[in-house]
């Protein structure tokens, strides 16, 4: 008996299916960033495990780095306000940056955060990301490399928290509506 799994619905990507497309997503990485040397940004907290699994995944030079950031809003919605939490320890003038998110959900989060890093005038800026809820975003964004496109529903596991719970599920998964007092917040 598991007290975290106990909570589980629904695996909806397992353990194996995130480890093969991580190493596809490093190789495809590490060809395209050949002979360059990437910084990686995680996004707190729900990219950690994520970029951490993909950095192990790269055959070339890389550096990381972490922002954390909050959106402002209740429930499911969200203002679109956002601010930093914790900003990057080191300047990414002339660097190709590489943005590694857990999910792209409304778009806002990856929006502001492709908008605040351009500013700073990296060499290039792209975007990893493992899960795209495609079907709820709000503002447009393009994703330049994505592990798994993801229907509507509220996963968590791999990263991805409930009320700060459930991250260190080793799957993406639902949980059972009872565990779910507020589906908000993602
Ligand atoms: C989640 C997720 C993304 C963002 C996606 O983070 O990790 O960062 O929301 O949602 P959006 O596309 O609608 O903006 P959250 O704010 O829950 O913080 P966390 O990573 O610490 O869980
Ligand atoms: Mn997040
Ligand atoms: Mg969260």
């Amino acid at each position: 008996a598991s007290p975290l799994l106990d909570d589980v619905q629904e695996v909806l990507v397992s353990e194996q299916h995130i480890a093969r497309r991580v190493q596809a997503l490093g190789q495809q990485i590490s060809a395209d960033y050949r002979g360059r040397e990437p910084v990686l940004i995680g996004i707190l907290k729900g990219a950690v495990l994520f970029l951490s699994d993909l950095l192990r995944a790269l055959t070339i030079h890389a550096s990381v780095d972490f922002m954390a950031i909050s959106s402002y809003g209740t429930g499911t919605q969200s203002s679109g306000v956002v601010r930093i939490l914790k900003d990057l320890d080191h300047p990414i003038a002339g660097r190709d940056v590489l943005i590694v998110e857990d999910i792209v959900d409304t778009g806002l989060t990856i929006r502001y955060l492709l908008d605040n890093l351009r500013s700073r005038r990296p060499a290039s800026l792209r975007v990893c990301v493992l899960l795209d809820k495609r079907e709820r975003r709000q503002i447009p964004v393009e994703l330049d490399y994505v592990g798994f496109e993801i229907p509507d529903r509220f996963v968590v596991g791999y990263g991805l928290d409930y009320a700060e719970r459930y991250r260190n599920l080793p799957f993406i998964g639902v949980l059972r509506p009872e565990v779910i007092r507020d589906q908000g917040g993602r």
